[in-house]
Formats: structure tokens, sequence, C-alpha cells
């Protein structure tokens, strides 16, 4: 028996791709490629020694997905493609709703066709909007999403959670990821945005190996103890392993379990441009600009139910994070481009 991963060859996919076969797990990849690159694939090999078997395709092609399902031994699917980027979103509404719904509507009717009804998807802790509670657990009521993304993200949960509802052979984990950054220890495998960086610590990363210049601190005057905004960030490995072991409760027959994955602990942009400097000796320069539009103050986890219920909870601090995202950049400046 395998477990499907489409989006296997991003970031957050890859990692999971090693921790996976790691476990024992063998592994089908299902990635159109459109925001990543086969050698993380062949990378994940290195790491491992193990090889997962790959299609290139698009969860939107039922041809493809009928294919996957009827020649491989499907299980489970750990759902990762999707377009994430917040700012693109905004100007490219129906593009991120039809990849991202429509994607995912196409291969849950695949996989139910099939008989394969165990999925887990990649949401996110912007499903919250501006939260109504720090730290936030998983009872905190969904907010107002700011972007199509989010949307996208807040609609797919209540698509997968009716299904489940109406036919209880599904199992179905919503997985609510805070931010993740970092990279393998091996710096074979990290992110590798497409042109300027949107998120912090990739920003970060470019500034320290001179791709770019200085770092903007979105805003320093929020309700926040140095001014700047304070995220929930966690090392991309610990991210992967929580997958793992949602697929142990996926076995459980849980029906529908949604679960926060971060660290618990909030840091603002300031700590983490200290903390980077500490972990790498690179100095960040950095100038203070206005705050970003959809932008909230603060966003942290209470990742207790992770803990109590899937035996889960993040080994990495902050200062692994920051060295693994620097070993990552450094060694590949380019991503995998040569
Ligand atoms: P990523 O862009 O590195 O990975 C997504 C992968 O999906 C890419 O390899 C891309 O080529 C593939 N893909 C996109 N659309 C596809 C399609 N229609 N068919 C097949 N493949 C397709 O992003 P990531 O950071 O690894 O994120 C993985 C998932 O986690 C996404 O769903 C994202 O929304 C979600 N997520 C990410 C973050 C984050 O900060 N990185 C936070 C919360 C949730
Ligand atoms: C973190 C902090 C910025 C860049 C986004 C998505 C979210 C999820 C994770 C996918 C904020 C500040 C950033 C910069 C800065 N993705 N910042 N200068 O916005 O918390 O979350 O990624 O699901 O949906 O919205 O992450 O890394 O962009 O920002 O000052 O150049 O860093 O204002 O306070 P965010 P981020």
């Amino acid at each position: 028996m395998a477990i499907l991963v489409t989006g296997g060859a991003g970031y957050i996919g890859s990692h999971t791709c090693v921790e996976l076969l790691n476990a024992g797990y063998e592994v089908v990849v299902l990635d159109n490629l459109s925001n990543s690159s086969e050698k993380s694939l062949e990378r994940v090999k290195q790491i491992t020694g193990k090889e997962t078997k790959f299609y290139k395709g698009d969860i939107l092609d039922r041809d493809i997905l009928k294919k996957i399902l009827e020649t491989e031994e499907i299980e489970s699917c750990i759902h990762f493609a999707g377009l994430k980027a917040v700012g693109e979103s905004v100007e490219k509404p129906w593009e991120y709703y039809n990849n991202n719904i429509a994607g995912t509507l196409t291969l849950v009717d695949e996989m139910r066709r099939h008989g394969c009804k165990n999925i887990i998807f990649s949401s996110s802790a912007t499903v919250y909007g501006d939260p109504a509670i720090i730290p936030i657990t998983e009872e905190c009521p969904k907010g107002t999403c700011t972007n199509p993304y989010g949307w996208s993200k807040s609609m797919l949960e209540q698509i997968l959670s009716d299904m489940q509802k109406a036919d209880p052979e599904w199992n179905v984990i919503l997985l609510r990821y805070f931010n993740p950054i970092g990279a393998h220890k091996s710096g074979l495998i990290g992110e590798n945005p497409n042109g300027i960086p949107n998120n912090l610590m990739p920003y970060i990363t470019q500034v320290a190996v001179g791709k770019l210049k200085e770092l903007g601190v979105f805003g320093n005057d929020y309700d926040t103890p140095d001014g700047t905004g304070v995220r929930d960030y966690i090392h991309v490995v610990d991210l992967a392993n929580g997958h793992v072991k949602a697929l142990d409760k996926l076995k459980e027959n849980v029906g529908l379990g949604i679960y926060n994955l971060g660290t618990g602990t909030g840091y603002s942009v300031l700590d983490i441009v200290k903390n980077f400097e500490a972990a790498t000796g690179v100095a960040i320069p950095y100038v203070i600009k206005p705050r970003r539009s959809g932008d909230i103050a603060t966003c942290y986890s209470d990742a207790t139910k992770a803990k109590n219920e899937l035996g889960w909870t993040a080994q990495y601090g902050i200062k692994e994070m920051c060295a693994d995202a620097w070993n990552w950049q450094k060694n590949n400046p380019n991503g995998y481009e040569e």
C-alpha cells in the first residue's frame, strides 16, 4: 500500500516525502511542477536512499488521477497541491479557486470512485482570520479571510468536513499549519520561491546571501512587545513529522480530525532577525516600512490537541529553524537551479 502525496515536489511535500520514506511508507507523488522542481525528489532519494514514484500531472486532470488510483495501491492521500501566494491570489482569484477548489473536488471525487476515502489536507492558520483567541485552539471560530487564497483553504475545510459528514467512510484530517520555515539538516532540500519572496524567512535568507539589499519590516506599531508582527514559526521537518503522526490517526478511523501544527510560541519579526543573526553570524540590515495590507498583529497556536491526540510536538527551536534555513540557502543560492 502506498501514500499519494499531491504537491510532493514542493517545499513541505518534499520534506514530508523524506519522513514518510524514513517511516517505511511507499510514496507516490503527483505534482504539475508549477511551483517546484523534480530535482527536489532526486534530493529526497539522496537523503533517504529510497525512491518516490513520480507522476507529472495536475490534480484537475481526471485521467492521470484514474491512472494513479488504478495502477497504484493508494491507501491514503496527503494533499499539498495548491497555489499559495497570498498577493497573487488577490490578482488572480479565478485561477486560485479553480486550482485549489476545483482541483481538490476532482481529486476527492476520483478517490471516492476508486474506494480510497482517507485524506490529510494542508490547511492553514489563515482560516482563523484575525483570531478571536490567543493562543489559538482548534475551538477558536474560523474568521474572515483577507484574500482568495485564505478563502480557498477555509472553503475546502468546509467541503471536506461536509463530505465526511455525509459519508462516514471518509477519514479527513485538516492540518492547520502556522508558519513553516527552515529546511532539512542535509541542506539538500528547502524552500525555493519564484522571484522576490513574499514570506519573511526566505526574504531574510536572500538578504543574507546577498541577492536582496535589506529586509523591509512591515510595521512596528502593532500591539505586540516590540511593535512588529508576532507569528508561530515551525520547523518544516517537525511539520513533516506531524503528517506521519496524522497518518497513524487516520488508521484509527478518526472520522473528522482538525489539528493545529505549531510550536505554541510566538516570535516577532525583530526576534527572527536577531535569532537569525545569532544562529548564522550574518548581519541582516533592515528598514521599517508601512504595515502590509491584510496582516494581523499576532498569531500563535495552542498545540495541545495535536500533542494529546496525535502524540506530536515540535522538537526544533528557533535557532535550528534559522540555522537550517541558512544552510539550505547558502548551499543552494539559486534553489534547485544549477
Ligand atoms: P509549494 O508551492 O512549495 O508546494 C505546492 C506544490 O503543489 C508545488 O510543488 C506545485 O507545483 C504543486 N501544485 C500546485 N498546483 C497543482 C496542481 N493543480 N496539480 C498538481 N500539483 C500542483 O508550497 P508549500 O509551501 O509546500 O505548501 C504546501 C501546501 O501547504 C499548500 O497547499 C499550501 O497552501 C499549504 N500551506 C503552506 C504554508 C506555508 O507557509 N508554506 C502554510 C499553510 C499551508
Ligand atoms: C510573517 C511576518 C509580516 C515579509 C503567510 C500566509 C499564511 C501562511 C503562511 C500559507 C508578518 C512580516 C514578512 C517581509 C516582514 N501561508 N514580514 N517583511 O503573513 O504570517 O503568513 O504565510 O498558508 O496564509 O498569509 O507570513 O512570512 O509573510 O510574514 O516584515 O518582507 O513577517 O508582516 O508579520 P504570514 P509571512
